[in-house]
Order: C-alpha cells, then sequence, then structure tokens
C-alpha cells in the first residue's frame, strides 16, 4: 500500500511529507521510502497561529478556519510531494495526517486531559480524493494514556533488537525518547524529557533575533551557567515519572521569558544564555535517560532538528558521558540517517505507518510508552474517492494476521531515495 504520511511538528518550521510502501508479510511490516520533502510553513499562516499553545484564549471562528486553511496547505504539500517523487497522486493509497498541534494539554497532575491537532482532514479528503487517516491522539488519552509519543511505536517495532537495548531520541520541538529492552519491544518505554529546540530557538528568537541557533554558532560562543542550569533543572517536569509528555505549554515562549529574565538577572550576554538553554537540553535528555531507563542502551538512534545543531549534539555527548553507568558503554549517538532513514523523513514516514496500522485495525500503540491502559488503534477515517476499493484490499478479520511484531526497512528504496527538492 502506497502511503504519505504528513508532520508538521511543534518548532512550526516545516510541513514534512514522506512517500512510503508499506506491506505487512505475517507479522513483518515491511517499509520503504520512496520520496519525501520538508516545505516551510507560509509565514502568514504561521503567524497567525503561533503562541496559540500559550494562548489564554483562541476565538473559535479563528480556530476552525485556520484549521481548514491548514488543511488546504497540507493537501497542497501532499500534491507537490507526490507530485516531486515522481507519481501520480492518484496512485497514492492513504494519505496519514498527523495534524498541527495547537494545544497538548496536560493537568498539575500530569495526566493529559486533552490535545487538539487542526489541518482539516476533510479538506486534504476533499482536495486529494485520497482516504485520510487522523486524529491520532485522542484515543490514546481515551484510554488513559498521554496520548504522546506515538513514534514510539514505529521506534519499538523498527530498532529493536535481541541482544541489545536501544534508544530513540527525536530532537523536535520538545525531545522525545524511545527505550526498547533488548529482546522485548513491546515492553518498550517512550516519554518526552522536556524541551528539544523550543527554548534553544526562543532565546535566539529574543537575543539574536533569529529563528535558530543556526548550526549551534550562538552557543558554541558561550558557555553555559552551571548555576543557572542547576536552577533550571528544578522544574519539576524533569523529576516526574514517565508516562509524561509536554509542550510548548510548559517550554514555549513563557519558558523563554523566565529564562532570559534570569540571564539578565546574572548579567549573562546573549551566548551564555543560549549556551544554557543548550546544555539544559541535553542535560535534561541524559538526565532521563539515567533515571527513567529500565537499562543503559547500547546505541541511540538521533532523528530531528536539533541533530544539526552541532553546539547540542556535543553538549548531548558530554552530559551522555558523565551520566553513563559505571561498567557501563557510553552509548553510541547514531543519526537514523546512517541506517538509511533520512532524518527529516522520520516522522512522516512514521505516521504513515501508523495510519497504515489504524486502516487495517491493528492497534499502533505501545502502552508501556504512552500510559494507556491498553494497545488502540489510534486515528480516524476520512473516506477519500478510493475508500471503498481501499477496504476490500484490507484482509477481513478472519484473515487478518496478528498484531505487526517487527517493521523492517528495506535498505535499498532508502540507497536510491531521491531527496525531494521542496
Ligand atoms: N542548521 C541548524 N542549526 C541549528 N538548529 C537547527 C538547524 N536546522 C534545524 N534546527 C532546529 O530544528 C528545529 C526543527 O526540528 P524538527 O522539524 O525536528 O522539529 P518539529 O517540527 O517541532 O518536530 P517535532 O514534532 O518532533 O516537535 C528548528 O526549529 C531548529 O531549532
Ligand atoms: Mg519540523
Amino acid at each position: 500500500m502506497r502511503v504519505l504520511g504528513l508532520m508538521s511538528g511543534t518548532s512550526l518550521d516545516a510541513v514534512d511529507a514522506a512517500v512510503v510502501e508499506v506491506e505487512a508479510r505475517g507479522t513483518t511490516l515491511d517499509v520503504s521510502l520512496t520520496g519525501w520533502t520538508e516545505e516551510p510553513w507560509p509565514a502568514d499562516l504561521r503567524e497567525a497561529i503561533v503562541g496559540w499553545s500559550e494562548a489564554a484564549a483562541v476565538a473559535p471562528a479563528e480556530l476552525s478556519s485556520a484549521s481548514m486553511a491548514i488543511g488546504e496547505l497540507f493537501a497542497d504539500v501532499a500534491a507537490r510531494a507526490a507530485a516531486s517523487a515522481g507519481i501520480p497522486l492518484q496512485s497514492i493509497d492513504l494519505v496519514a495526517s498527523h495534524g498541527q498541534t495547537v494545544h497538548h494539554h496536560v493537568d498539575a497532575d500530569g495526566r493529559a486531559v486533552g490535545t487538539l491537532q487542526i489541518g482539516q482532514p476533510a479538506v486534504i479528503a476533499e482536495r486529494t480524493g485520497r482516504t485520510v487517516v487522523a486524529d491520532f491522539r485522542p484515543r490514546d488519552i481515551a484510554a488513559g494514556g498521554q496520548g504522546a509519543p506515538l513514534v514510539s511505536f514505529v521506534d519499538a517495532l523498527l530498532f529493536g533488537e535481541e541482544a541489545r537495548t536501544v534508544a530513540a531520541l527525536n530532537l523536535g520541538g520538545m525531545a522525545n525518547v524511545t527505550v526498547v529492552p533488548a529482546g522485548a519491544p513491546f515492553e518498550a518505554i517512550a516519554f518526552d524529557t522536556g524541551p528539544g529546540n523550543s527554548l534553544i530557538d526562543g532565546v535566539a528568537r529574543r537575543l539574536l533575533g533569529q529563528p535558530l541557533d543556526r548550526d549551534g554558532a550562538g552557543a558554541a560562543a558561550g558557555r553555559p551557567s552551571r548555576s543557572l542550569v542547576d536552577q533550571l533543572m528544578d522544574d519539576p517536569y524533569f523529576h516526574r515519572a514517565p508516562p509524561k509528555s509536554t509542550g510548548r505549554e510548559r517550554f514555549g515562549e513563557a519558558a523563554v521569558t523566565r529564562l532570559v529574565a534570569a540571564g539578565r538577572a546574572l548579567g549573562l550576554d546573549e551566548f551564555v544564555v543560549l549556551a544554557t538553554a543548550t546544555e539544559l537540553t541535553a542535560r535534561s535528555v541524559a538526565g532521563a535517560l539515567a533515571r527513567w531507563s529500565p537499562a543503559w542502551p547500547a546505541v541511540i538512534h538521533l532523528s530531528g532538528g536539533g541533530t544539526r545543531n552541532p553546539a547540542l549534539m556535543s553538549a548531548l555527548e558530554r552530559a551522555m558521558a558523565r551520566e553513563t553507568p559505571s561498567g557501563a558503554v557510553l552509548p553510541r549517538l547514531q543519526p537514523v540517517d546512517d541506517g538509511g532513514l533520512p532524518a527529516a523523513a522520520k516522522e512522516a514516514l512514521c505516521f504513515a505507518v501508523l495510519g497504515h496500522e489504524a486502516l487495517h485495525g491493528r492497534p499502533n500503540s505501545l502502552p508501556g510508552c504512552t500510559g494507556a491502559r491498553h494497545p488502540s488503534v489510534l486515528g480516524a477515517i476520512w473516506p477519500g474517492d478510493n475508500y471503498l476499493e481501499l477496504v476490500g484490499r484490507v484482509p477481513p478479520a478472519r484473515d487478518s494476521s496478528p498484531r505487526i511484531a517487527r517493521i523492517v526497512l528495506s535498505r535499498s528504496s532508502a540507497d536510491e531515495r531521491r531527496r525531494v527538492p521542496a
């Protein structure tokens, strides 16, 4: 089945699309990547919704019309992604769209009590004629989970190994990890460790007037303030046991304001504040692994835009070295690209897989990762012109294979991949 995955994260930097071939073979899911794109957000749309996760109020009129407009954007990106992969849009069987998170509501006790992703799937179905799966998170929350991190399902089944505990770390707006114990992918745990790029981006915007600390140049020009990092590590979120999830509601602009003010009070220059935000991010990731990883991972599969920030990468290496238990080996920090999965395509590919599983009525969540009471089929379906033909290809219940136990990314197609220009 040919699935087009669409993802836009909390950084609001780009809409990512991946065209993915997905085929079940018994309990193994064969996945190969045909093409992918990253398209920057149109400035006006981004401007309209940036800050909503922290806004005291957003009018229903604005929310509903933004959702329609973002649906148009997603439909356009899907069409362009298919075109640049050299594939007719009509040959796409399914579009799986994560949507744009505008609020992820976690209460004072750490329970997820609401989550809202917008970008009307109905518009995507209408414009493309393709069947759409979207709105993955609410069902997990309904089952008592965090509704996040959902890529953990793919992480566990794709990266899990028989003999070694491994981890996956995505440095997006937030940072999330999945730890997969040796030989036990269904026992994986996952959680958001805290900020990924959100504080670094925010400080860069405030103090350097730039949307990001490009190549970590700003942080590299300063040395982190140890005392300020220590103080910031007191945030109760870092001390809460998983499962847990977070967002810009906690580590967004208000947190940046506090960080910048604390830096100013200490008389720190902008590069020191940037280095401090970078160090905090790295320490919160390494500290969370040290505290909650059921076994020390041998390798950490890295993805997300944060991997393009060398200052963050070296801070992470140092922090992991400090946290590695005596007698254990420093985990190898391995970009997912090394395994044939382009980092920029990873999350869109993950949602393509989750959408494929939803269409087949198979659970696509892991309770150990999201904290839900049970695995669920996450995602709702918006029928396209191809809906009946598509469901006709789903094996009837008596023949359907049991739950997928393993995902295999075919290297050959990834090797033949073409980087599709936006
Ligand atoms: N060259 C670079 N130097 C420094 N940082 C970079 C660079 N390129 C990308 N980044 C960082 O990566 C971020 C985007 O990462 P990504 O797309 O993984 O996040 P996201 O869209 O929020 O996804 P998620 O859903 O995982 O939160 C940018 O906001 C920026 O902070
Ligand atoms: Mg992004």
